[in-house]
């Protein structure tokens, strides 16, 4: 049993992961602003700590008696980040070395921190690993980047760092964003028969949620001789987005016989971010490889729209973290 601490652990892949975590019997902390609310299920185990990771004194409290943090807070894409750029960069970068000190000053053992695959941006490498140069194109992307260093410089014998670059993550959470593209092509196709697709030939890496967490629970529990300073990449499948868009078709039209023909629509798009990841280096490293693809995650949200699980889905801000801040900011 371990003592972890996610800062961000309310949101979509830490609402899952604290759910995990805590059935394999670890103590989880979570520290949040709750910015997009709380889905979080009540358990003795679980202690909700609702704080700004800007506020370090607090988080220093947090800190206490944790073993193992798992760092996913931030303006978590592209639109939500620049909302606001400077608000933004005060989040996703400036705080970032003063809590890394204080979970160091604090004794916690291992910092897992949760870059992004979009720090690569555009390549036409046939397979971008982790010693691949990075090409960020937004400033979200720049300021993973930035972190990645920082946290490296922290690093020590007793202060066990290690860094993930995550392909865009799909699938059903408890805590739903349909902001992601399979999550946003497989809403489209079950609540409105028509698919818009922006662009179409940018190919980009997937990964279920499920093996988002697996990989998690893999970097908690590996070797430190192995893990510590390491940079993984952590996807699936590498697809088009015109190749999700006739997954989420096909499987849709499926699951949901009655809704008829489901139309794709293609349109230009100023997102270009484009790269063919190869996740090699966490399997021969750590024997792990992801277990679904999309497809079994656009399966797994057809169950949960059949199930009425994700409510109001073309309409509630909520699933969207861009309209939930411009709505904050509205106020
Ligand atoms: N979801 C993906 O496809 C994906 C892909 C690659 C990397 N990542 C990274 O993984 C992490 C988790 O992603 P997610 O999809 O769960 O994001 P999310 O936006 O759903 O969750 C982020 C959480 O951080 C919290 N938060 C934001 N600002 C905060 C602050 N100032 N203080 C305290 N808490 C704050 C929010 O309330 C939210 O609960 C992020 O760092 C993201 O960049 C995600």
């Amino acid at each position: 049993m371990t003592n972890i601490l996610i800062t961000g652990g309310a949101g979509y892949v830490g609402t899952p992961l604290t759910a995990r975590l805590l059935s394999r019997g670890h103590s989880v902390t979570v520290y949040d602003n709750f910015l997009y609310g709380d889905d979080l299920a009540a358990h003795d185990r679980l202690r909700k700590v609702e704080g700004d990771i800007r506020d370090t004194p607090r988080l220093y409290d947090a800190l206490w008696g944790v073993e193992k943090v798992i760092h996913l807070a931030c303006i978590s894409n592209d639109p939500s980040f620049e909302l606001d750029e400077a608000l933004s960069r005060t989040i996703n970068f400036d705080c970032f070395e003063p809590m890394v000190e204080a979970a160091k000053t604090r004794g916690v053992r291992r910092f897992i921190y949760a870059s992004s695959s979009s720090v690569y941006g555009v390549s036409d490498a046939p397979d971008v690993t982790e010693d691949h140069p990075l090409k960020s194109l937004t400033l979200y992307s720049e300021f993973k980047a930035m972190c990645e260093e920082v946290l490296e410089r922290h690093r020590s014998e007793a202060f066990e760092t290690v860094t993930i670059r995550p392909a865009t993550v799909c699938g059903y959470s408890p805590h739903m964003r349909l902001d992601l593209s399979v999550n946003i092509l497989t809403n489209h196709a079950v609540n409105q028969n028509r698919i818009t697709v922006f662009g179409g030939a940018q190919r980009r890496p997937n990964l279920h949620i499920e093996d988002m967490i697996d990989a998690y629970e893999v970097l908690l529990d590996a070797d430190p001789q192995i893990v510590s300073g390491a940079i993984y990449n952590v996807g699936a499948e590498n697809m088009s987005i015109s190749a999700i868009a006739e997954t989420a078709r096909s499987i849709v039209a499926e699951a949901f016989p009655e809704k008829g023909e489901i139309e794709i629509v293609t349109t230009p798009t100023n997102d270009l971010r484009s790269y063919h990841v190869n996740s090699d280096k966490i399997f021969h490293a750590l024997g792990f490889r992801p277990k679904r693809g999309v497809a079994d995650a656009v399966r797994d949200l057809c169950a949960a729209f059949r199930a009425g699980l994700i409510p109001d889905a073309m309409t509630d801000p909520k699933y969207h973290n861009v309209k939930v801040l411009k709505a904050r900011q509205a106020q």
